[in-house]
């Protein structure tokens, strides 16, 4: 059964910076992925932590909401069969050193927290997330 889904990608500061932007677009588009909507913003601190708010915890979380509002990032809807699951595999583990060939972790990575994209990890935190950079 073909279950056409939207899924939030984020490319990371540190892929803008190095201004990978159109190469990455292309890897999602070369995979059938669909950019329905997509802009440029640099967030601030506080959007970062509420965007990251499920790793409140963690004891990356001040650091990578730091690094996340450090710079320009791109956010797009990507849409497809199985965007979720099929936008997951093409980015790769969260470290780029464990990422598989091909993938985009282990392409343009720098480490585990420069790993140049962000991806939901679920339907349901697809919707929330696309509603956090497209409906307010
Ligand atoms: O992004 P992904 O869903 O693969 O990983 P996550 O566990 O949801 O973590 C969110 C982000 O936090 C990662 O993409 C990393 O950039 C960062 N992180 C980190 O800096 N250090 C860790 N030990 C784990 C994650
Ligand atoms: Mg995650």
């Amino acid at each position: 059964m073909s279950k056409i889904e939207q899924t939030l990608s984020i490319i990371k500061p540190d892929a803008v910076e190095r201004n990978l932007q159109d190469q990455i677009k292309q890897e999602f588009t070369n995979k059938g992925f669909e950019i329905i909507k997509e802009k440029k913003i640099h967030i601030s601190k506080e959007e970062a932590e509420r965007f990251y708010k499920v790793h409140e915890t963690k004891p990356f979380y001040n650091d990578l909401c730091s690094y996340l509002s450090s710079g320009p990032i791109i956010v797009m809807t990507l849409q497809r069969e199985n965007a979720v699951v099929e936008n997951r595999k093409l980015m790769g583990a969260t470290n780029p050193v464990d990422a598989e060939e091909g993938t985009l972790r282990k392409k343009y990575g720098i480490s585990i927290d420069k790993n140049s994209v962000h991806g939901s990890d679920s339907p349901e935190n697809a919707k929330i997330e696309l509603d956090f950079f497209f409906n307010h």
